[in-house]
């Protein structure tokens, strides 16, 4: 038997012996969105009595979330670096904190010791025949997190898919839970006629051969069902989802035209059902990497033809796009969108798409407005902006003057709204 294999028995301990170590104080990063260790975040929160003040960093958090519940607030303290259904509460109730940073940033923030960070509880796939273990689904601030953690708790899922590129030695972890169990799935968003109709219209601006990054959600689902016909399509995107797979299986997705990785599927997280986890085990077409790499403006700017498809709550009528707040509360976060608009823009043929529907709250409120709300901030500036996409049509912002593009984002503005923010618009000397 090699050491490795030694080793790895010599480290394997059950879920409350792992989580002992964790001490009232400490910074606990937990593994990314769908890669989360479900039994060690479970025997992290069964230790609530006996701890205080652990700080608990996460992003898309896909789980409970338990930790964020109130009455866990003298435990743990929940730092979002994207907020989602089960911890907006907790910092709206400020019994949790939001910290903004791009999250291509996000490694530097750990590897500088902006926040360092104590324990990191991850989850991996088994070891192959050198001890090495893959990330599986998240590699994302998760790779670097263990490169710089004190203490690396991982939880070893026979579940988890083998993906190739992000990967931790035996060596590099300190303590091993064995556990297999189902993985967290994302299940595809309901698409109704709105997100078709924007589907459409964003499909209409991508080129055969182009490379693509979705974010999350039913507009970038419903996008991937207009693009049938097209031909040799690439994925360098931050995650992508059981969608992708449809096209790649339907030939249409063969990253044949890629000008960087010509052959692959770049992504730094994957959040889908087993269909897509089934896709990606031991797929040599398939690479994970760090999230500092894969949403480095300068490196998506290498991909020719580079589209990025993101969606946002509020754009105003000089192009400034709020992806993340609703007024003053912080619905979800900055994520990727600034990373990818920026490299799509540096890529030669590159398009950065803002795709959303012309209105919220069930029609009663314009998502194009005159200004972004009080309380909210802007995530993507309107220098960085270029397509703005809804149902009504496509505004195309970039060298466009102020004047133009008011014009522009009313014609694209529910009919219902145009006249206002005529009104407005001219009230704010932008016409
Ligand atoms: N004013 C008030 N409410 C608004 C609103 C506005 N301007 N815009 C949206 N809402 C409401 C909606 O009505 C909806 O509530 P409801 O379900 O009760 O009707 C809720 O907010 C969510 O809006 P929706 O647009 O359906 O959200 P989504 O799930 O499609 O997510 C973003 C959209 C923008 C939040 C999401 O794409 C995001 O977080 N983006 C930023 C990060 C990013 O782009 N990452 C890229 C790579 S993954």
């Amino acid at each position: 038997m090699s050491d490795w294999r030694n080793a790895h028995r010599d480290k394997l301990v059950s879920a409350e012996q792992a989580l002992k170590n964790v001490k009232s104080g400490n910074r606990v990063v937990i593994g990314h969105a769908c890669g989360e260790p479900p039994t060690l975040v479970e025997a992290l929160v069964a230790r609530a009595p006996e701890l205080r003040d652990v700080e608990i960093v996460h992003m898309v958090a896909m789980g409970p979330a338990k930790y964020a519940q109130p009455g866990m607030e003298n435990s743990f303290r929940h730092n979002a670096l994207f907020v989602g259904a089960t911890t907006r509460k907790a910092v709206e109730e400020k019994r949790g904190d939001y910290t903004p940073c791009f999250f291509s940033e996000i490694p530097r923030l750990f590897k500088n010791k902006i926040l360092p960070v104590d324990v990191v509880l991850m989850q991996v796939a088994p070891p192959d025949e050198q001890g090495y273990c893959s990330y599986g689904v998240s590699a994302d601030y998760t790779m670097p997190a263990a490169e710089c953690a004190r203490l690396v708790i991982v939880q070893m899922n026979a579940q988890m898919p083998r993906t190739t590129g992000a990967r931790i030695h035996l060596d590099a972890i300190h303590l091993i839970v064995e556990k297999d169990e189902p993985l967290i799935e994302l299940k595809p968003p309901q698409i109704g006629d709105v997100e078709c109709k924007i589907g459409e219209n964003v499909a209409s601006l991508i080129p055969d051969g182009a490379t693509l990054q979705l974010g999350i959600g039913a507009i970038p689902d419903a996008v991937l069902l207009f693009l049938k016909e097209k031909k040799d399509l690439g994925i360098h995107s931050e995650m992508f989802s059981d969608g992708v797979v449809v096209l790649a299986e339907a030939g249409v997705i063969t990253n044949r035209k890629k000008t960087l990785h010509p052959g692959k599927f770049m992504a730094t997280f994957l959040m889908g059902t087993r269909k897509l986890y089934d896709f990606v085990d031991n797929n040599p077409d398939v690479e994970l990497r760090s999230v500092d790499y894969i949403n480095d403006p300068y490196v998506i700017g290498q991909h020719d033809n580079m589209i990025s498809i993101n969606s946002a709550l509020q754009v105003d009528l000089m192009g400034q796009v709020n992806a993340e707040m609703i007024g003053s509360t912080q619905f979800s976060g900055i994520g990727g969108q600034v990373d990818f608009v920026r490299g799509a823009s540096r890529s030669a043929g590159g398009k950065s798409i803002i795709a959303i529907p012309s209105t919220a709250a069930k029609g009663k409120i314009s998502r194009i407005a005159c200004e972004i709300d009080r309380g909210a901030a802007i995530s993507t500036s309107r220098n960085d902006v270029h397509y703005v996409v809804t149902e009504y049509g496509t505004a195309d912002l970039r060298g466009k003057s102020l004047r133009q593009r008011a014009e522009a984002l009313i014609a694209i503005a529910h009919p219902d709204f145009r006249e206002s923010l005529l009104a407005q618009a001219k009230e704010a000397k932008l016409l």
